[in-house]
């Protein structure tokens, strides 16, 4: 019987790893895990995925929006190519308004999802660190302006500690349902958040309201 078990065990670790290594990064459990509790993604959604490297996220939304939606990925980084035709990649900096023209074209229009799992390059200086993963935040929100339809859901990676309150405080305004949530797969120690907005209220409320912050 203990044998038996022991068999058992190491058989659904082998079934585990070798699924594990289907995906290209330990992230894609992450979105697995917040899509099954917020269902983010659907069938037929366009979806644009921020910092996008090495695809793992991309990877999970593929299987979400079937043949019929679309992915597109953007990142500083090269990603391997993937088989699916819906899927595009952008090779850029997504705070830069010419990737985001890009990105505006390549989706035709506006995407029902935004995924944002980047991170900033890290100085090893806490404070700075803070600074620039606020700073990237806010340029997600901002290419939300532009790039999501009105409706659609904004899921975002963060960083508890100086900016985030506010940062909560902004998206709560923009839309309808704001949660913040933990995925299992995220290490307890980090700082690291990720935020789902539901319901985006919408392009022009919400570029007047960030005309004023800037
Ligand atoms: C944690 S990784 C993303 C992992 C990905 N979700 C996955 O499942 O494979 C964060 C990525 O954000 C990218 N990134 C950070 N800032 C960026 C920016 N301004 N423009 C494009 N990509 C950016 C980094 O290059 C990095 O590849």
């Amino acid at each position: 019987m203990g044998k038996r078990w022991q068999v058992e065990k190491k058989k659904e670790h082998y079934y585990k790893t070798a699924k594990k290594e289907n995906y290209r990064s330990r992230a894609s459990y992450k979105l697995t895990q917040l899509d099954k509790k917020f269902k983010i993604i659907r069938e037929g959604y366009k979806v644009v995925d921020l910092g996008a490297a090495p695809g793992g996220w991309s990877q999970v939304a593929l299987e979400k929006v079937g043949e019929d939606g679309m992915v597109l990925g953007v990142d500083l980084q090269k990603i391997k190519p993937f088989n699916e035709e819906n899927f595009v990649f952008i090779r850029g900096d997504f705070t830069s308004p010419e990737i985001q023209k890009e990105i505006y074209s390549a989706i035709n229009g506006k995407a029902e999802v935004i995924i944002s799992d980047a991170a900033p390059s890290l100085s090893g200086i806490k404070d700075i660190d803070q600074l620039r993963a606020m700073d990237l935040a806010e340029n997600v929100i901002k290419i939300s302006h532009n790039l999501l339809q009105p409706k659609g859901t904004l899921l975002m990676k963060t960083f508890q500690g100086p900016g985030y309150p506010e940062l909560l405080k902004k998206l709560k305004k923009e839309f309808k349902m704001v949660k913040t949530t933990k995925p299992a797969s995220s290490r307890k120690l980090s700082s690291e958040m990720y935020i789902i907005g539901i319901g985006f209220k919408g392009i022009k409320w919400l570029n007047e309201d960030f005309d004023e912050d800037e």
